[in-house]
């Protein structure tokens, strides 16, 4: 079977062209991890060819086995669709979770994002939080988003609540609320395990002044996730420069839509 029709092939470059189509991945602003299982890979096998062998930072017995299809660093996300075997890659997490071998992909050279160690590390926390479902990084520069991070208190309720009142569908949809992480260094280890912290109890993580961090089980959960997360910003930004808020939904109704819609929302937000 041809490894450029696999699903999560096609699903990383349709998602590329679609980010760049919201003109949030300007230049090579962002990047997107896909775990995939050994099992799922059996049919691609022949594609594969074990090359370079990358030592983690540190040892992630719990990824040990897993193949992650990761954006390339540097790569603008508007080239992806039309070079995806420049622009992609997939690494192997070798039995001892120390290490790494890039098996396909980035033909001229390349190498994994720069934020691979907050992709592996978020792909760790979510693994573990939902299960062994969430499969899904997506890192992008959602410009709405970062401009409320100019505005608002940098702390999870003040910007989940902040959200969640501009639609309905933003508690039902996150219901866990969006983690914030002041400014960091981008690309560091620190950032990944501050990021992969959150990550333990949202599938959302705000980077202050930088962009977003979102996961899940497949790629239009993380991407209808993201761009809601990011309609509610700009909604947000809208009725501040129209002067603020004259009514809004109120903690009572969102505690009856959480109650209706069978969700619980993040502790702290409404209590
Ligand atoms: P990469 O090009 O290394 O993926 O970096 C882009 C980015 O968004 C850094 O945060
Ligand atoms: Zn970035």
């Amino acid at each position: 079977m041809d490894i450029l029709k696999a699903p999560f092939l096609t699903d990383m470059t349709r998602v590329s062209e679609q980010i760049y189509a919201k003109g949030w991945g300007e230049a090579n602003g962002g990047n997107i991890s896909i775990r995939i299982t050994p099992k799922e890979m059996l049919p691609f096998e022949k594609s594969l060819c074990v090359g370079q062998e990358v030592t983690l930072p540190f040892a992630m017995p719990d990824l040990a086995g897993d193949y992650f299809l990761v954006t390339g660093t540097g790569v603008f996300f508007r080239n992806i669709a039309s070079s995806p075997l420049e622009s992609l890659g997939i690494v192997h997490i070798n039995p001892n979770g120390e290490t790494y071998s890039v098996v396909w992909g980035y033909s001229t050279g390349g190498r994994p994002t720069s934020e691979l160690p907050s992709h592996l590390l978020s792909h760790v926390a979510r693994k573990k939080a939902s299960g062994g479902q969430d499969t899904v990084v997506l890192h992008t520069h959602t410009t709405n988003l970062i401009a409320l991070s100019f505005v608002l208190p940098l702390d999870m309720a003040t910007v989940t609540r902040e959200l969640w009142e501009m639609m309905s569908e933003c508690l039902v949809l996150f219901p866990d609320g969006i983690g914030i992480l002041d400014w960091m260094l981008p690309g560091q280890l620190d950032i990944g395990h501050e990021t992969a912290r959150l990550m333990e109890k949202h599938h959302l993580v705000l980077w202050a002044h930088h962009g977003i961090f979102g996961a899940g089980k497949n790629m239009d959960q993380v991407f209808g996730l993201i761009e809601t997360a990011e309609k509610a910003a700009e909604m947000l930004l809208k009725v501040m420069a129209a002067g603020g808020k004259q009514q809004a939904i109120s903690t009572e109704q969102l505690k009856a839509l959480a109650k209706t819609f069978n969700v619980t929302p993040q502790t702290g937000v409404l209590d």
